[in-house]
């Protein structure tokens, strides 16, 4: 047996979590098992033979609770209900228990800062200022000239406040006008949202993905946020402000304690991972004391990193140092908001796509795939006409929004792409994908997919890739090296010419050239450009 490498049983077994790898479903594009263009939950469930031979442990789908579709899912309408163009209870039902015969476990997309305007709470919210629900939203009163009570934008561009005519007040909205935040200071909003995460746990949910977990408590005096100066980042510069009031309140980590000791009351603990989008000094926050806030929080300023190897390291180190003892990092290259790794990472070229897939799969930490990473898709380009993202067709032709990652997901080389009936209009279009899908990647052993299968299945042998501390180590200008516990290394070569990385002996377990799996290596580890492999040291 290799060193690193020990079979199952001799294991021990850390929470299944941080052994795992996620895969995210954006529902509505996976598969579409009734021919009218919309991915769905049967569609997931004829898909899942295919998901347990790629080795995924759980999947995380995107909202697949009832919504008017404003923002495709992210405006929840009801919480507890499936949106009937997905599915039915008693198909999501049939999910999870067909999952778990595969040994897939079932997280879901949970909205808690904001619903639909539709949802019957906001209807009752904004009929009258005496209603119930009144202070279940942010509401507020115009400012003595009539214009909206603080300076605070939308992330998604414009004023965050809309004023209701009908009562007179504003509004909060951090997304769209559509989508009213909810008031995360009233007590009854706190509760109804703990049975919302109780029903779906009851219902053999293993965990929540959390949209936007880091804004949902705002100032309560609701001040104004201070403008921008020249020495700030990207973000507020654009929005010529600083997010200081409106988001990463010190209350918000209240909230979560109280979410992590409702999933740690269950016998099999439910699992919490953030959407974070805020740099790593920050998002670290959201683990609180390591034990006690989120399980797993995404890393933004790692998925926007350029794809070199100064950058990666740098946000990697940054985000072992900060991370409070026993917290775990999550690894993820692309999803549904942030386009696709194979075109934002590696622009398309084949070699930085594997070698980023490698990277992702052998980090300390938990590697959330996106579907259609493990085939390299790159975004797609949809027209003009064919955009459903509201932020695309608010913003086009400046930004095209996110359809280009949310296309369907190409099964086979035929019409509809397997996704769909040959005769049916997918909701988005697929693109031309050719040769980048599942079943003519299956069969072929150079494949993208099939590196990916390998190397989930090599995490599952080495304890030392599950669990095994990161440590970087000397390598040559654009080189990324680190040790996995003491007897992994892995070396990606983020240069175009060819490199050697000297000190170390081994065996290449899996490399991003396959002609190279099984080769020894003594002292002299020679890598060519954007070549990386995962080796055992001897
Ligand atoms: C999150 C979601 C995104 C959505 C937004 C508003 O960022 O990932 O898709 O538009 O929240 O809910």
């Amino acid at each position: 047996m290799t060193e690193g490498v020990q079979p199952r049983a001799a294991q021990q077994a850390p929470p299944w979590w941080k052994s795992a790898v996620l895969y995210q479903i954006y529902p509505r594009s996976f598969a579409d098992s009734n021919a009218d263009g919309t991915g769905d939950l049967q569609g997931v469930i004829d898909h899942l033979e295919y998901l347990q031979w790629l080795g995924v442990d759980g999947i995380w789908l995107s909202p697949i609770t009832v919504s008017p579709n404003a923002d495709w899912g992210y405006d929840v309408a009801d919480y507890c209900a499936v949106q009937p163009d997905l599915g039915t209870m008693a198909t999501f039902e049939n999910l999870v228990a067909a999952a778990d015969e595969r040994h897939i476990r079932v997280l879901l997309d949970i909205v808690p800062n904001h619903t639909s305007e539709e949802h019957p709470w906001f209807v009752s919210s904004s009929s009258s200022t005496t209603d119930p629900r009144r202070d279940w939203y942010v509401w507020a009163d115009p400012k003595p000239d009539g214009t909206a009570p603080n300076n605070w934008v939308s992330s998604f561009g414009g004023p965050a406040w809309t004023l209701d005519p009908r009562t007179g007040q504003y509004y909060l909205h951090n997304h769209l006008s559509e989508q009213p935040d909810l008031n995360w200071w009233n007590d009854g909003v706190r509760a109804e949202f703990d049975k919302i995460f109780r029903f779906w746990f009851d219902r053999g949910v293993a965990g929540f993905r959390i949209d936007v977990c880091n804004v949902i408590v705002k100032d309560a005096g609701l001040r104004d946020n201070p403008p921008a100066t020249e020495d700030d980042d990207f973000e507020a510069q654009l929005f010529g402000q600083r997010f200081v009031y409106n988001g990463n309140r010190p209350e918000v980590h209240d909230v979560i304690r109280g979410w992590r000791r409702l999933a740690e009351s269950y016998d099999v603990a439910r699992v919490l991972v953030g959407e974070t989008p805020v740099k790593v000094d920050t998002m670290v926050q959201y683990y609180g004391d390591g034990s006690d806030e989120l399980h797993l929080a995404f890393n933004f300023p790692f998925i926007t990193a350029p794809f070199a190897a100064a950058s990666m390291r740098r946000i990697v180190e940054d985000t072992e140092a900060l991370l409070p003892p026993g917290a775990w990092p999550a690894w993820t290259g692309s999803n549904h908001d942030m386009s696709r790794f194979a075109s934002r990472w590696a622009d398309g070229d084949l070699r930085k796509a594997r070698a980023a897939l490698l990277m992702l799969l052998c980090l300390r930490g938990t590697p959330v795939l996106y579907q259609g990473d493990e085939i390299g898709l790159c975004n797609a380009t949809v027209e003009k006409d064919d955009l459903r993202d509201p932020l695309g067709v608010r913003y086009w032709p400046a930004y095209a929004g996110r359809d280009a990652m949310r296309t369907p997901m190409p099964w086979r080389d035929v019409p509809g792409g397997g996704f769909t009936d040959p005769g049916t209009r997918p909701w988005l279009p697929l693109g031309p994908f050719g040769g980048c899908n599942v079943e003519a990647q299956r069969s072929d052993p150079e494949s993208m997919l099939t590196l990916a299968r390998d190397l989930i299945a090599l995490r599952r042998l080495s304890p030392a890739l599950q669990t095994g501390s990161y440590q970087t180590m000397a390598a040559p200008e654009g080189v990324w090296a680190w040790r996995r516990g003491s007897g992994v290394v892995v070396a990606l070569n983020m240069n175009d010419h060819g490199v050697t990385l000297e000190g170390t002996r081994g065996h290449i377990w899996v490399g991003t050239d396959r002609a190279r799996d099984g080769e020894d290596f003594d002292n002299r580890l020679t890598l060519r450009g954007w070549e990386a492999v995962v080796a055992g040291t001897t």
